[in-house]
């Protein structure tokens, strides 16, 4: 079982599209062992996002990621990075595969609705960003007896 970070960004919050998200990670088979709303702060984002703090994009993404809530979910699932990744698509909205979350609907490379960690590695990092060990509730059996 791998756990994934999944930021539901302000985009997502902003066009009231938090349920159906979170409605399609749930179908998968994916469990949520936490959740929570916030806002993120200038210096939140500078720790998420220290591998492009020196991009030219940068200022731009502080701004929107720290414009509204985020809902913060951690998923718990076989394989959950590469297959969270997949439901999402490609980065950029308008090159995302249709029948993919931003496939269906982004078409911003920006507001792309929702961050997921690319490695394991990533995912151990970011989660600790967000949670601390007293947030996380562990799948229930009849879950995952479900993934099996
Ligand atoms: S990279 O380095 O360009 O390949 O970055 P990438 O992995 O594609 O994207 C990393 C996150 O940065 C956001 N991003 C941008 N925001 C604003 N403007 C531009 N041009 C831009 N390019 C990338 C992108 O939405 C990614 O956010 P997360 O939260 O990781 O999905």
């Amino acid at each position: 079982m791998e756990r994934t970070l999944i930021l539901l960004k302000p985009d997502c919050f902003e066009r009231r599209l938090v349920g159906e998200i979170i409605s399609r990670f749930e179908n998968k088979g994916l469990n949520i062992v936490a959740m929570k709303l916030i806002q993120v702060t200038p210096e939140l984002s500078k720790q998420h996002y220290a591998e492009h703090a020196e991009k030219p994009f940068y200022p731009s993404l502080e701004e929107f990621i720290t414009s509204a809530p985020v809902v913060a979910l951690a998923l718990e699932g076989l394989e959950a990075i590469s297959v969270v990744r997949d439901m999402l698509g490609a980065t950029n909205g308008l090159k995302a595969a249709p029948g993919t979350i931003r496939g269906d609907f982004s078409s911003s490379r920006q507001m792309n609705l929702v961050h997921a960690s690319d490695s394991l590695e990533s995912a151990a990092r970011e989660l600790k960003l967000y949670f601390g060990e007293d947030d996380f509730c562990d799948s229930s059996p009849v879950l995952v007896n479900f993934l099996r």
